[in-house]
């Protein structure tokens, strides 16, 4: 097994037993510090190369458990044949437009393909696999990293990304149909990622081409590759203190009427068991009542708050979100006061050491701003740059899955040339031998 492989391997394994790291260290009978150790990036001096006997015995392992009864079977490999982009397909068709499209076992296989992106994401290898290959990032609606990070993550493929944003610089500001748009596009470019302030448009671009479209968020609609960067940060980070998402407590607060992040993310989570879901948002600003039914009926349990002191205390996560003024119909945001805001002080009377704080990002950093406060920048529990650092991984992943490359990229895979630093902010060093 090439050394890269090692973690992509432990990774995939103890996602498919369902095992936190303490768990699967016991079934496989090494000492967890072992394991932490073949685990780690090769670049840290403590990276060890996990004896063959060991990898053996893992697949041993999977391969018992594939015939076990049928309900375990679901959380172990049972893996359809089909290729992933077929399993997610939309309308028969490669495209990323929500949710939805995702199975706890597909979205599983993303995050297995999203593992094998890591060293490139990191700098450590580059990937050529998409050579040739045009993005368009059509935003209609403000971006920064959204649209940097699919641009950047097609390039380090090997791909080349043209960009639009806006619409004054558009067509559109001369009548121009959606339909023509896309269809004009796609004889120019691969794929598409779309970003407007309209719900259902980007879907609208979809049903005109039948190459890869992503939605990059549709008004209050959806944002899935958000979601799924989300969840792929929640579980390395269960996964670094031992915890699993089926059961967790999740706490989402701020503007969860028009959030399209955390419309997309508790669909997702809801794919998962037994969890417990506290929503604290401003009067007005609820989660809708379709998406509350929905998990509701998966089984899950879901309180409503208008107090963060007291919704967040025994959270899991806490997943704060800004207020999307922009949408506002007539709504007023009275009563959401400086006192809604997640800071420092607020998080440590209510949270644990092994809380992790999340945002979508970007938050108001203004002093007295309803957002989560910059005061936590130093604190381990903020995971926000965690998060956007998994965007990159996480969109190659829906790239080479929508272009069917997904295969091919470990063996594409070569060395860096240039030198880039192994930890990319001044407090990523904290994490060091944690991921
Ligand atoms: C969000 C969005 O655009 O929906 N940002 C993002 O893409 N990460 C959140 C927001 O704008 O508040």
């Amino acid at each position: 097994m090439r050394m890269s492989d090692q973690q992509t391997f432990l990774r995939d394994a103890m996602r498919r037993m369902n095992l936190t790291r303490d768990n699967f260290s016991d079934r496989i009978g090494v000492r967890k510090r072992a394991l932490d150790t073949w685990l780690l990036p090769e670049t840290s001096g403590e990276f060890r190369v996990m004896p063959d006997i060991v990898s053996k015995f893992v697949n041993e392992i999977l391969a018992g458990e594939s015939t076990k009864s049928p309900l375990t079977q679901s959380v172990y490999i049972a893996r359809p044949d089909a290729p992933l982009r077929e399993q997610i397909s939309y309308n028969g068709k490669p495209q990323l437009l929500s949710v939805d499209q995702f199975s706890r076992d597909s979205l599983e296989q993303l995050f297995r393909v999203t593992d094998i992106m890591q060293p490139i994401a990191r700098r450590q290898k580059v990937s050529r696999i998409l050579e040739g290959a045009v993005l368009a990032n059509l935003f209609f609606e403000a971006s920064t990293r959204t649209r940097i990070s699919f641009g950047a993550a097609f390039c380090r493929l090997g791909g080349s990304v043209c960009d639009t944003t806006g619409f004054t610089f558009s067509s559109m500001t001369k009548g121009e149909s959606i339909y023509d748009t896309s269809r004009v596009i796609s004889g120019y470019v691969d794929a598409l990622v779309v970003r407007h302030p309209e719900q259902g448009a980007v879907d609208e671009f979809a049903r005109a081409t039948n190459i890869p479209v992503i939605n990059g968020g549709d008004g209050p609609g959806e944002h899935p590759s958000q979601a799924i960067l989300d969840l792929y940060t929640i579980q390395r980070e269960f996964s670094r203190l031992g915890k699993l998402i089926d059961g967790a407590h999740i706490v989402m607060a701020g503007d969860l009427k028009y959030g399209r992040t955390v419309h997309s993310l508790i669909k997702l989570l809801a794919l998962y068991r037994g969890l417990r879901f506290t929503l604290i948002a401003p009067p007005g600003l609820e989660m809708p009542a379709h998406i509350l039914d929905r998990i509701a009926r998966g089984g899950h349990v879901v309180e409503q708050s208008t107090s963060l002191a007291q919704g967040l205390k025994g959270a899991d996560i806490v997943y704060a979100t800004r207020i999307q003024k922009e949408r506002f119909a007539d709504e007023a945001i009275e009563g959401y006061t400086p006192d809604f805001q997640i800071n420092q002080a607020m998080i440590d009377a209510t949270c644990s050491a092994d809380t992790i704080v999340m945002h979508p990002l970007p938050r108001d950093g203004r002093p007295g701003a309803n957002d989560l406060s910059t005061d936590l920048n130093h604190d381990p529990r903020l995971a926000i740059f965690r998060q956007t650092d998994n965007g990159i991984p996480v969109r190659m992943a829906i790239f080479a899955t929508l272009l069917g490359v997904e295969n091919q990229v470990q063996h594409s895979m070569r060395d860096v040339s240039w030198r880039s630093p192994h930890h990319v902010g001044p407090d990523d060093a904290v994490f060091d031998g944690l991921d």
